[in-house]
């Protein structure tokens, strides 16, 4: 009876660290087609197994965030992704680095660029008031905080636009540099590449196009596009001035000119011609 309660006992721990360690891949592979592939880090996943790695004090002399001298618990970004991902296996050069936060808003940068400068992925703020983890940040009158991580550098200038800063980041994604190009390009249309382009550098961080891009914002083309049920000429102002339009609007005014905001909605107005098929 012993015996068989011991071999019960065994085959139970066996099962068990099966499946943990299939949970313990946070490498998760999408493959679209062959040549693309997607890796995904879920930042708090791997924080509940303890596997962010050595934290270290960093001080970042003038924080974009906080407008002022900060210091943070961190740990080493790239010996992070390191530790989670074979870069042997990807190629680096095109490849971006796409940073997820809790709203859905989503910067990217080169993966080669942040891999290049001592980046940290910062999860406490030392000088938060005591009980708190991280001093408020003011924000359009809101009050926010950082939570719960913080890509921060060491010796980037913060006007270097090429780096983001995201905070209230959840996950880290790496994705060939050409997804939304190859997706999203308007191939058989010369004249809306402008708008192409503006809408590429300017709104896809929150904004998504057949579902590639961010969420923060709604996404404007499937299955109804914008320009389908907004009027041509308010369309293109609000893009210029969204909060003449909306009170407490959350999509920022981005210094676009109303030319510009032409060229994205003739943009806008091709892709409802290239839906997302089901
Ligand atoms: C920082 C995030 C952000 C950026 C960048 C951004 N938007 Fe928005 N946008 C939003 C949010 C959030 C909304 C939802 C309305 C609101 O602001 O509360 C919105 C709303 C809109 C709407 C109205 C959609 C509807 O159905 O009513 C349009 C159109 C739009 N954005 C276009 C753009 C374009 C074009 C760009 C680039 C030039 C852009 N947005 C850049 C966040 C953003």
């Amino acid at each position: 009876m012993k015996i068989v309660k011991i071999h019960i006992v065994f085959i139970l721990l066996l099962t068990f660290s099966f499946i943990s360690c299939h949970q313990n891949t946070e490498q998760k592979i999408e493959t679209r087609n062959s040549t693309q592939k997607k890796i995904t880090l879920d930042l708090l996943d791997l924080q509940a197994k303890n596997k962010l790695g050595k934290d270290t004090i960093v001080t970042i002399v003038n924080d974009p965030v906080y407008h002022k001298i900060k210091k943070y618990k961190a740990v080493n970004a790239e010996k992070l992704i390191k530790s989670q991902v074979e870069l042997s296996t990807i190629d680096i050069k095109n490849t971006k680095i796409v940073f997820e936060c809790i709203d859905g808003y989503k910067p990217e940068m080169p993966l080669e660029l942040f891999l290049n400068t001592k980046s940290f992925l910062a999860f406490q703020d030392v000088e938060a008031p005591k009980g708190l983890k991280w001093e408020k940040i003011i924000k359009n009158e809101n009050e926010m905080d950082a939570t719960p991580f913080y890509i921060v550098y060491e010796s980037v200038s913060e006007k270097d636009s090429r780096y983001k800063w995201p905070y209230n980041l959840i996950k880290i994604h790496l994705e060939p540099s050409n997804t939304s190009r190859n997706e999203l390009f308007p191939i058989d249309n010369k004249k809306v590449e402008i708008g192409y382009n503006l809408f590429q550098n300017q709104c896809i961080t929150c904004h998504a196009i057949n579902e590639i891009g961010g969420t923060m914002g709604p996404e404007l083309n499937y299955p109804k596009s914008v320009t389908e049920y907004w009027k041509e000429k308010e369309l293109v102002a609000y893009i210029v001035n969204p909060a003449s339009f909306r009170h407490k609007v959350k999509m920022p005014t981005l210094g676009i000119t109303q030319q510009q905001s032409q060229e994205i909605v003739d943009y806008l107005k091709y892709m409802a011609q290239h839906k997302k098929s089901e």
